[in-house]
């Protein structure tokens, strides 16, 4: 599945379609659209869930909704019900009718997509688990890594390092077990830019360090760096990180804060590793000094650095985003190649096969 691929159906029983939820759903995920009257006959090209915005203050109207939602296709979508306002029969109808979340207008950013992402984050799961079972595992421990860690770092919560660990343990398991191209493809099944990334480069770094053989303790590190790489990303603002376009220069330079502000955020936690905390703070220095935010250079950058840095650039090179295409992983292993003089080419040489050899269209 592209990451491009509609991921809800916003169905809309109002004489036409409300500006409100479509402006801000856009601004966030792709979506397909369709009147209320018209979702019998729908033909579900896609398993998508729904957000359904009608009117339900007449017995008439929940009638029409139920009718409507009668001959729900087989994958059962979640629903996000859109009411007119916070009031308790609405509420209550809403779930009569199937809503697993309910958002009162006047409709907030933050609480739609909070909402949403509940239903796309549960959806994903069922599909992790129907599709690839047991291997799954890993999939879901590396998506719980980053819900702590992003969670953790927006609002302070409390992480103990033993449960990163040893969710870290069963990220490279689920690695050593199905491969690097199984993860990757389920991995285009998350709905966050971010996430998506996190995951991509974990895998790529976890798969480069077993190839390397390097030890457990290794991988374990490559693994929680991989997954916490990017965690000053979250106290940027996600209209940020999630534009549907590319960014203006100062907005670049907001991004560029985050290896400063990844930094910040575990020192003032505390009981990180130092070498965790070199790997958020330093992940784009370059060997020549060009990159930022130290300018370090040479031996100042350690192997576990180099190998993220590494992982980091390719990800970013073979994932789609909204605003540039996917690129080739040949066209992406000869961009690494170009790069004499920043990165370690011994290293971008064994990086060869991960490259080449294993199916990574992101
Ligand atoms: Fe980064
Ligand atoms: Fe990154």
């Amino acid at each position: 599945m592209s990451s491009k691929a509609p991921r809800l159906l916003l169905v809309h029983g109002h004489d036409c379609p409300r500006l409100d939820i479509r402006q801000t759903l856009s601004q966030r995920y792709f979506f397909v659209e369709c009147a209320l009257t018209d979702l019998p006959s729908y033909s579900w090209p896609e398993p998508l869930d729904i957000v359904l915005d009608a009117p339900i203050d007449t017995i008439e109207d929940f009638q029409r909704v139920q009718a409507a939602l009668r001959r729900r296709p087989k994958h059962e979508p979640g629903i996000a019900f859109i009411i007119e306002r916070q009031e308790r029969a609405l509420v209550l109808r809403a779930h009569a009718l199937g809503a697993e979340t309910v958002i009162a207008r006047p409709l907030g950013a933050r609480a739609l997509f909070s909402s949403i992402d509940l239903l796309l984050n549960r959806a994903r799961s069922k599909m992790w688990s129907e599709r690839f079972g047991p291997e799954a595992e890993g999939l879901l421990a590396g998506t719980e890594v980053l819900d702590t860690l992003f969670e953790f770092a927006a609002n302070g919560t409390r992480l103990t390092q033993r449960e990163l660990y040893s969710r870290g343990d069963t990220v490279i398991e689920t690695l050593g077990e199905t491969g690097l191209g199984r993860w990757v493809e389920a991995v285009k099944a998350h709905h966050s830019r971010t996430y998506r990334h996190s995951l991509l480069v974990t895998g790529i770094a976890v798969g480069f360090g077993q190839l390397l053989g390097m030890r457990q303790d290794d991988l374990q590190r490559l693994a929680i760096g991989g997954l916490m790489h990017d965690i000053g990303k979250a106290t940027i603002p996600a209209e940020l990180l999630e534009k549907a376009g590319p960014l203006s220069e100062e907005e670049a330079m907001i991004v560029r804060e985050h290896p400063s502000l990844g930094r910040g955020i575990l020192s003032r936690q505390g009981g990180f590793a130092p070498e965790m905390i070199d790997v958020v703070a330093h992940h784009h220095e370059m060997l020549d000094g060009s990159g930022y935010p130290d300018a370090l250079s040479g031996n100042q950058i350690r192997d576990l650095v180099r190998i993220v840095t590494i992982s980091d650039i390719f990800a970013a090179l073979i994932e789609e985003r909204s605003y540039k295409t996917a690129i080739a992983n040949e066209d992406a292993y000869a961009m690494l190649d170009g790069m004499k003089g920043k990165l370690d080419m011994s290293l971008v040489r064994a990086f060869r096969p991960i490259a080449l050899e294993t199916k990574l269209a992101a």
